[in-house]
């Protein structure tokens, strides 16, 4: 698509060398939810889950420039996948049998007992996952992701009408306390301009659901023995006006 920065290439969970290498090193990087990568592959199998990898697009200026600074922090990243993925749930697909390199990767995913919990219609679809190299933050690659994957949500085989998802709570993700987790003692520089996910997500036409509080996602921090309890909003996003 004209002016688009990312393309999403489906995720191969049967691909010992996408599973284990590629995404759980993603995932460690990103610093959330490694753990739940069994998981994550058996829904991928079972065409609950659509996890996509995001690929800078070949004519992006840069492009080549922009992955060496990528895998200079992220080496264990720096050897390319093949796109093997065959099927996206139960369609069909022609890979392209061609190497990349993603930089972060997202999901699609079916949640019917959260949709119910939220009072989400059904054909709801839950955005999992996200994740854009830290190296590579702040460049426009998020929203081009998020773009595509709302457009993926709307057309076939999901025909989704409307988005949900969680993140954490803005106020606390600006906190000190939060920040020096999450960049100074991970040896990440912090943003010149802080600004919450949830703001971020606002900006895109995301509106909160109302909860009478948040919910708690524990966080193992290096810095204590016992996880922080994360402050979660959930936010939902009606993508037929889009
Ligand atoms: C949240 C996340 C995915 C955003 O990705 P990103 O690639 O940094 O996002 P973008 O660059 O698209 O957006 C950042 C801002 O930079 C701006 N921007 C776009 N192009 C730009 C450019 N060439 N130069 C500078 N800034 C630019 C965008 O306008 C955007 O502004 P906005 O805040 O008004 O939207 C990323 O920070 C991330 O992976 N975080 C860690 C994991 C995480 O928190 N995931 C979400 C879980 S809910």
């Amino acid at each position: 698509m004209a002016g688009e920065k990312i393309v999403l290439i489906p995720w191969d969970a049967s691909s010992d060398e996408q599973y284990q290498r590629s995404m759980y090193d993603q995932r460690i990087a990103c610093g959330w939810r490694a753990d739940e990568l069994p998981e994550w592959k058996e829904k991928q199998i079972k065409g609950i889950k659509f996890l996509y990898w995001a690929v800078i697009r070949d004519d992006f200026p840069d492009k080549e420039k922009l992955l060496q600074r990528h895998v200079q922090k992220y080496p264990t990243e720096s050897k390319p996948i093949i796109d093997t993925a065959s099927a996206v749930g139960s369609t069909a697909r022609e890979p392209s049998e061609e190497p990349f390199i993603p930089i972060g990767h997202i999901a699609l995913e079916q949640c019917p007992d959260l949709d119910q919990k939220f009072g989400h219609p059904s054909s709801t679809l839950w955005v999992k996952s996200l994740y854009i190299s830290w190296i590579l933050q702040d460049a426009g690659f998020g929203r081009s992701a998020m773009a595509q994957t709302e457009r993926i949500a709307a057309e076939a085989p999901h025909f989704a009408t409307n988005l949900a998802l969680d993140t954490m709570l803005g106020s606390y993700q600006t906190s000190e306390t939060h920040l020096a987790r999450l960049y100074d003692r991970r040896g990440i520089v912090r943003p010149k301009v802080l600004r919450s996910t949830e703001s971020w997500y606002a900006r895109q036409g995301w509106v909160l659901v109302p909860m009478p509080e948040p919910e708690f996602y524990p966080w193992h921090a290096d810095d204590v023995e016992k996880n922080v309890q994360l402050p979660v909003i959930m936010m939902k996003k009606d993508i037929t006006r889009s």
